[in-house]
């Protein structure tokens, strides 16, 4: 495993602060439902302008936008600039958009970070979206070739030349694969992989996904999430407003879960829809802003970026524990250690591969072999991870994914009084990102 120079800068060494001073996010909902009809600039946009309303704030302040997404549309790939432009941010205001598979977001949330630490800007508008009810879906290679060679056509003839030797199969469409290139293997193989590899059994897995989905569903009945939720209204009639995150259930039980077929190794498998985050949409956004910055303008901030660090694995190995490589990185930054955590949000891409984890964390072995470490990183007290559920309940917009657990968290800090919180999640190619928050 290599470190990038850029991983290794410690953000705890400046004596600058970097304040989260305001954060929304849509509900998010199972695609291909609710917000069917939205895009991920529609949800973009509702976010921001709801976000620029609440603070108040004069976009002027604003030096930059960054948002994070998995898939973009080719009309919108700069989708940071369009939500820019279609929210009242002013037009001389750069926007870019960054992405890392499910890390997209906190990407982007680090990039604001690192230009507000440089000096670059003082106040940045940071987030993630994703539709994947409105994926981008390709022609063939042979089509598209068809196409531009039509395009070069000087005459009607020259133009239809090129479909002459049309095929059936090259009109059948290129799907995006939520699998890894250098592989093959979906997420979710590479879910039963771990699951196999470290013996997590699918008792384990079920029962941790019951538990994401009652502990998200108290927190729907205490109406935790209004704070960090907005009501998202849609067509056609846009009357009745969307205000809960779709997905999760509040009657779910163990029997249930454990009758659900594979979903990704039919006959052997233990990776189930019901174990798994399901396919979403949604979109985040957050404020952020030098401390200084903020208090010049009367803002009370949700908290403050400590630290962050990043990593990657061999995505032939295993490809989600990126969490137990990133976090005693981002930690060692941090100057703090795994149990001054007072709160972790791990995202739930599938309860293997959080198992897998909490379980590399607790090993000496594991820091021995991989990190090159005599300590374990540390056992996890289940009592300070996910107290709202995670993921597996609440949805899991890839582009979105990575702000809504950073808010989340900053909102869990806040309600219990506690100082340090841990966000940390996977991401395909072996990617593992580790933000360290503190309240104070
Ligand atoms: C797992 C996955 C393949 C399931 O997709 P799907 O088959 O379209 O999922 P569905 O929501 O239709 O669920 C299938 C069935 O399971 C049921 N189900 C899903 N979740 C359930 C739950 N928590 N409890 C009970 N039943 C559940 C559904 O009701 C449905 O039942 P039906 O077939 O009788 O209607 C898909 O969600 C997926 O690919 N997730 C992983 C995404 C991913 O790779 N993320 C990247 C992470 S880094």
């Amino acid at each position: 495993m290599t470190f990038s120079p850029a991983d290794i800068v410690s953000q705890s060494n400046s004596n600058k602060r970097v304040a989260i001073v305001y954060g929304l996010r849509t509900p998010f909902v199972k695609s291909g439902t609710l917000f069917r009809e939205l895009s991920s600039l529609d949800l973009g946009k509702t976010v921001v302008v709801e976000l620029l309303n609440r603070t108040e704030i004069d976009p002027e302040e604003i030096d930059k936008v960054i948002f994070g997404t998995v898939l973009p549309s080719i009309k919108t790939s700069n989708l940071a600039r369009e939500i820019s432009l279609g929210s009242g941010v002013p037009v001389s205001v750069p926007a870019f958009t960054v992405t890392s598979a499910c890390a997209s977001a906190t990407q982007a949330f680090t990039n604001g970070v690192s230009s507000i630490l440089s000096g670059d800007s003082e106040a940045v508008l940071v987030g993630g979206v994703e539709s994947i009810s409105d994926f981008p879906v390709l022609f063939s290679k042979s089509f598209r070739t068809m196409l531009f060679d039509s395009s070069k056509g000087k005459n009607i003839f020259q133009k239809a030349k090129p479909f002459l030797k049309m095929g059936v199969g090259d009109i059948a469409p290129d799907v995006p694969a939520i699998a890894e290139r250098s592989t093959g293997l979906t997420m979710g193989e590479s879910a039963e992989k771990m699951a196999r590899q470290n013996q997590i059994s699918r008792r384990d897995q079920d029962e941790f996904a019951l538990r994401s989905h009652s502990l998200a569903a108290k927190a729907q009945n205490e109406e935790i999430f209004r704070r960090e939720m907005i009501k998202t209204f849609v067509p056609p009639d846009f009357e009745q407003p969307i205000f809960m995150d779709s997905s999760v259930k509040s009657d779910l039980d163990i029997e249930t879960l454990s009758q659900l077929k594979p979903a990704f190794d039919r006959e052997y498998g233990t990776v189930t829809s019901g174990n798994s985050a399901p396919l979403s949409d949604g979109a985040c956004a957050l404020l952020l802003m030098s401390e200084e910055r903020a208090k010049a303008l009367g803002f009370k901030p949700l908290g403050y970026v400590r630290s962050y660090a990043y990593a990657a694995v061999n995505p032939k190995d295993q490809l989600l524990m990126g969490p137990a490589y990133s976090t005693p990185l981002a930690l060692d930054k941090a100057g703090l250690s795994l149990k001054d955590m007072d709160l972790l949000e791990i995202h739930e891409a599938f309860s293997s591969q959080v198992l897998s984890n909490i379980r590399a964390f607790a090993s000496k072995k594991f820091a021995e072999e991989k990190l090159s470490r005599t300590n374990a990183v540390g056992e996890i007290d289940m009592d300070k991870v996910n107290v709202t559920g995670g993921s597996i309940a609440i949805g899991h917009p890839f582009g979105a994914t990575g702000g809504r657990i950073i808010l989340t968290l900053l909102h869990a800090l806040q309600r219990r009084q506690v100082n340090f919180g841990l966000a940390t999640l996977c991401a395909a190619g072996g990617l593992g990102a580790s933000i360290i928050l503190e309240r104070e």
